[in-house]
């Protein structure tokens, strides 16, 4: 699976088959997360139960269906920039699994956080879980209706955009980078993010909250956009904050607005 289709292919799995993970896929999320940690200050964790009769973790009945025995949990610190570093490198995890045939779910709200015990130091918090399995061979009719009710809601990517560029004069590159953020996860799919175009630099801001999601959200559309770019060979960073820039490795400007 190149990159692009590893964006297309994702979407948020509510229906698990039960099916055991193969050992080296899980290694391969493991190490992900220990470089995460590493480098961004996270504190993710990953988690199995010890018997198979119940979930390892508890998520709605009414949003969710089939036992899921792997989860990850997204710990880390309280402030704006850990949560968007939450979303960053959360996302990152989201993609891996995908490319390794796995489901996952951006969990913050519908699941018993009872049921949980990973560990938190002073000043983190647990922002989200995200459950890890092989999809049900076909999606149920209720999570189908499910996700198309929250889908129904995505924007037209002209919507999204702010600036002196209007979207049909962006760069393919961009054009991409934004779909891949329509095709990302959000809370509720509330996408609070614009891409801001000035001069042919590109910046991403919240323009609305999310429920004390929106920095998560932020943190994930950045990550989307800055996959996408990089299938498209144009290598960049983004400036962590509301309105951080996408910067673009300096070799490479010329080449891209000659
Ligand atoms: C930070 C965050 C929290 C989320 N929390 C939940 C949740 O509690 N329950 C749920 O069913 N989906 C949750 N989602 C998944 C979104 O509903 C989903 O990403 C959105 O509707 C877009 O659909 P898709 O991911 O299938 O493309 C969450 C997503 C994000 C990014």
């Amino acid at each position: 699976m190149d990159a692009l289709e590893v964006i297309k292919k994702r979407i948020s799995c509510r229906a698990f088959s039960g099916e055991d993970i193969e050992r080296e896929k899980i290694e391969k999320l493991i190490a992900c997360i220990e470089r995460i940690n590493e480098k961004a200050g996270l504190h993710f964790q990953i988690y199995t139960g010890l018997t198979k009769d119940e979930s390892v973790v508890k998520l709605a009945k009414t949003m969710f269906d089939g036992k899921v025995y792997w989860y990850a949990a997204l710990v880390g610190g309280e402030d704006e920039i850990s949560a968007e570093k939450v979303g960053y490198y959360g996302e990152e995890l989201v993609l891996l699994a995908t490319s390794l045939g796995l489901g996952t779910c951006w969990v913050g709200g519908t699941f018993d956080k009872k049921s949980v015990s990973p560990q938190i130091e002073p000043g983190e918090k647990l922002w989200d879980v995200i459950p890890i399995g092989y999809p049900a061979k076909k999606m149920p009719m209720k999570q189908r209706i499910i996700r198309d009710g929250l889908r129904k809601k995505t924007p037209a990517p002209e919507k999204m955009v702010e600036g002196d560029t209007e979207y049909k004069d962006l760069p393919e590159w961009v054009k991409a980078g934004l779909q891949a953020i329509l095709d990302g996860p959000s809370a509720v799919n509330r996408l609070p993010v614009h891409l801001v175009c000035e001069k042919n630099n590109y910046f991403l801001k919240i323009y609305k909250e999310n429920g004390g999601f929106e920095w998560n959200d932020l943190g994930i559309a950045k990550y989307q956009f800055w996959y996408a770019a990089n299938a498209l060979d144009v290598h960049g960073e983004w400036e962590w904050g509301s309105g951080g820039e996408f910067q673009i490795k300096a070799q490479q400007i010329e080449d891209l607005y000659q």
